[in-house]
């Protein structure tokens, strides 16, 4: 299938994508506004703050344009950005990550961030007939007492639209392990949990997430297959694995070319695998791209790809039912895109 027609093919099919995170999804435009307003505009450029060639490269970028936002209105824009993203890419279920550390540093209080977020996505929802529900990133980099009191106020403001917490940021700085008892208490409130790990620290790391947090899904695990068992604990217990594979190519640590990406080898294993972009507007990628680039680099089929569409279903928090209805919908428009 040539280019074209992949993505006209893929832009037909309903999508879900479960590791993204809000503050990533901003439009380089809004980004551009931003730093006008902040009356410093040639401090930074636009354009330096998209280079970067590793984690901690990306996140000085992501906590800058985190920065940015001073505002209750700069998240309704943030979130209209997230739906444009989303919208473009036919994606009609998104969880979406939302690091509230930063603003709240800056005096903004999460009740208030969280009303105005819950007023954006109902319009947005209704406008462009898709879901979107939050998991909030408690942050490594911030420590375990920032974690805590991300993990109170997340409990004390409960919201349908609040599904879960994760821990994000980098690997290297902040070992899950460290962040059992915030998890623990998560998990005994009814909230989902997740874990970035793998993504540039090896299998321990995977191990930690999944033995010490309880978490349910994990995010990149790059490094898992590293750990034969690890590979074959992972597709046992059919723990999700978000991938994210131009977000690796571009921090570099255990990836440079597509080629040489596991994901190949997760799949191929039995391990439920999903695609995600991480951070869009950073890593100039849409949903429709990774999926090009796993056809055309890792020999993914359309069979595959149609499998890899079903499973970002599979591994949501979505409820059985829906999950249900969901790959319905997907079948049905697999179908009638193929038969044109
Ligand atoms: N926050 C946003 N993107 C991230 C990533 N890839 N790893 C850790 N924290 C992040
Ligand atoms: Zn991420």
């Amino acid at each position: 299938m040539n280019k074209s027609h992949f993505y006209d093919f893929l832009r037909k099919i309903p999508k879900a994508e479960i590791h993204l995170h809000a503050e990533a999804t901003i439009g380089r435009s809004t980004v551009k506004r931003l730093l006008v307003r902040s009356g410093n505009p040639d401090a930074v450029t636009v354009e330096s703050l998209y280079q970067f060639n590793t984690l901690k490269g990306f996140l000085t970028s992501f906590l800058f344009v985190q920065g940015l936002i001073k505002e209750l209105a700069d998240l309704d824009h943030m979130f209209e950005d997230a739906a444009t993203y989303l919208r473009e890419n036919n994606i009609v279920y998104a969880e979406l990550f939302f690091s509230p550390t930063g603003l709240i540093k800056k005096g903004l209080k999460f009740s208030d961030m969280i009303d105005v977020i819950q007023q954006t996505i109902t319009r947005v929802e209704k406008r462009d007939k898709l879901t979107i529900k939050l998991i909030i990133d408690v942050s490594r980099m911030f420590g375990v007492e920032n974690a805590h009191t991300n993990l109170e106020l997340t409990l004390k403001h409960k919201t349908p639209m609040v599904i879960g917490v994760g821990l994000g940021g980098d690997e290297e700085f902040g070992p899950a392990l460290t962040f059992e008892d915030v998890f623990q208490v998560a998990r005994s409130k009814g909230l989902h949990v997740v874990a970035h790990a793998g993504e540039v620290v090896g299998p321990q790391s995977i191990w930690d997430a999944l033995l010490k947090l309880q978490v349910q899904r994990i995010g990149h695990g790059l490094s898992a297959t590293q750990d034969p068992k690890l590979v074959a604990y992972l597709a046992e217990h059919q723990i999700p694995i978000e991938i994210c594979l131009t977000s690796n190519l571009i921090t570099q640590k255990y990836v440079t070319k597509a080629e040489q990406h596991p994901v190949r080898q997760l799949f191929d294993q039995g391990v439920l695998t999903v695609i995600n972009t991480d951070d869009p507007s950073f890593f100039n990628v849409s949903l429709i791209d990774e999926f090009w680039t796993l056809h055309t680099k890792l020999n993914f089929t359309m069979d595959e790809i149609k499998q890899l569409v079903i499973n970002g279903f599979k591994a949501s928090f979505l409820s059985d039912a829906k999950k249900t209805a969901y790959i319905k919908q997907v079948e049905k428009a697999w179908l009638a895109a193929s038969e044109k």
